[in-house]
């Protein structure tokens, strides 16, 4: 495998004259001052260098030269403490530990090392090149122990690359292409149901949330792994443009909906991830892609769609479209009987009120599992908050004409409402975990550009590995 840009293997020749890059915090950078030069003290006081978070600073040296780079951290376990390195500091090859140099600084873990560097140099160049390189970091030759590490990094721009990717270049064929590629890369299988086919084989409410774009509606279907190991099914909202339908957005609120796919892509990253990884199970992945877009076919308030499973449901509005497609998708999972299902689905403005754009909301009809992937989250730093399937809110979606309304008129509780109008569709025996995520950064920190971003896909992954017993 080839590294990154932001990389340079131990073998290359111009490692012999990288920089010593030092992490360091208050204490120890008083410590690596107590070791240097009167000179270094006063550069470094000069600078106003104090060793906060992502802070860099170069020391010269005698001859003018760079003889280390300081990057500030706050808590070495932050999988993110080097990801100002990138481009904090000027182009040019920086390591950790130098071979021959004293081990000064903080100790921070190679894998960390990998996606913080790695995910602080991400940027999104499909349509316009960058001015700088980012500055590179040498790795110890420890290729075995860092494999998942740039599997990680891989499956996260992944998500990144395709969220940031707006409509035109990442519709419904689009998606499907992605998975497409993923599948013949690590010997999957994708099938797809295109179309009318939709409702020649059953999947009634994608077809009808689709229906309106020139861009055909499908269900893409990505089968892994060992039929013998234990069958694991990830779905992923895959709306690539959200205009809201006929309940139309508004300007501001469509601003960003070129994310709507968020779920979707989450999902190939975890499939990438796992495929990689090669983690024992049988992985079913499950896309359904769709535009919801505004044309005279398109579907209406009042309508009443029978979903999959049977479950007639009265569209109170076009733009709860999210689990108007995941309806069917999940109901397709339960019928495959799986051992678990996870979905992803930037499925509700309301998750973000409750907990801002950086924690995804949990949802999950187990505790064992719901209690696993909040270890999990947690092992990682990749946090997310459980929030309740609280029953008596299920009076929200009451319809007068259907079984259930896809929303109801109170704008209370909202993402609890959507999560259990999914609920309907998974049988309890069943261990389920849906994931409402942002799929965004709407601030720029190192590492975590504006734009899109993968949010508990990490602890998801923790997870199956914890589940598999690795
Ligand atoms: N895709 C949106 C949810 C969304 C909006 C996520 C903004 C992240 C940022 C979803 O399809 C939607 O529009 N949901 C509505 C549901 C409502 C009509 C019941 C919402 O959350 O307002
Ligand atoms: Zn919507
Ligand atoms: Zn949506």
């Amino acid at each position: 495998m080839s590294l990154p840009p932001c990389f340079a293997n131990a073998s290359h020749e111009d490692v012999a004259r990288a920089v010593p890059l030092i992490a360091v915090d208050a204490a120890s950078l008083s410590k690596y001052l107590g070791k240097h030069s009167e000179r270094v003290r006063r550069w470094v006081e000069a600078a106003g260098f104090k060793a906060e978070a992502n802070a860099t600073l170069l020391i010269p040296g005698e001859d003018g030269a760079p003889q280390a780079a300081l990057v500030g951290v706050a808590d070495v376990r932050d999988p993110f403490a080097l990801s100002a390195g990138p481009f904090g500091l000027p182009p040019g090859i920086y390591a950790l530990g130098k071979p021959g140099v004293a081990n000064e600084g903080l100790r921070i873990e190679l894998a960390d090392a990998i996606l913080g560097w790695g995910l602080g140099a991400y940027r999104f160049e499909r349509y316009r090149k960058a001015t700088r390189a980012p500055a590179r970091l040498v790795l110890e030759d420890a290729r075995t122990q860092t494999s998942e590490a740039f599997a990680i990094l891989k499956a996260t721009t992944l998500v990144r690359d395709l969220v940031n990717t707006p409509t035109e270049d990442m519709g419904p064929a689009e998606l499907e292409a992605v998975a497409l590629r993923l599948a013949k890369a690590y010997d999957g299988e994708v099938v797809t149901v295109l179309g009318d086919e939709l409702l020649r084989e059953n999947f009634p409410v994608i077809h009808a949330v689709g229906r309106a774009s020139h861009r055909a509606p499908r269900l893409v279907k990505l089968h892994w792994g060992d039929p013998t190991h234990p069958h694991i099914v990830v779905a992923g909202k895959g709306v690539c443009f959200d205009t809201g339908g006929l309940n139309l957005k508004t300007g501001d609120g469509m601003r960003l909906m070129k994310k709507d796919m968020g779920g979707a892509a989450h999902a190939l990253g975890l499939a990438q991830l796992v495929m990689a990884t090669k983690l024992p199970i049988r992985l079913t992945v499950l896309i359904p892609a769709v535009e919801n877009s505004v044309a005279g076919n398109a579907f209406r308030p009042g309508d009443v769609l029978v979903s999959r499973a049977g479950i007639s449901v009265e569209v109170d509005n076009t733009d709860a479209e999210g689990r108007l497609v995941l309806c069917d998708a999940l109901a397709y999972a339960a019928e495959m009987k799986p051992a678990l299902v996870i979905d992803f689905a930037t499925l509700t403005g309301a998750a973000r009120v409750a907990l801002g754009p950086e924690l995804p909301a949990l949802f999950c009809n187990d505790e064992a599992l719901a209690s696993d992937v909040l270890a999990a989250a947690a092992r990682v730093r990749d946090p997310l908050w459980r929030m309740p399937l609280w029953k008596p809110y299920t009076s929200y979606l009451k319809s007068n004409v259907a079984d259930t309304a896809n929303s109801g008129s109170s704008r209370m509780a909202g993402a609890i409402t959507a999560a259990l109008y999914l609920q309907r569709f998974v049988p309890d025996a069943l261990p389920w975990a849906h994931l409402d995520t942002y799929a965004w950064n709407d601030r720029d920190r190192p590492g975590h550009p504006v734009g899109g971003e993968a949010l508990g896909l990490r602890a998801v992954y923790e997870l199956l590995k914890a589940r598999v017993g690795r």
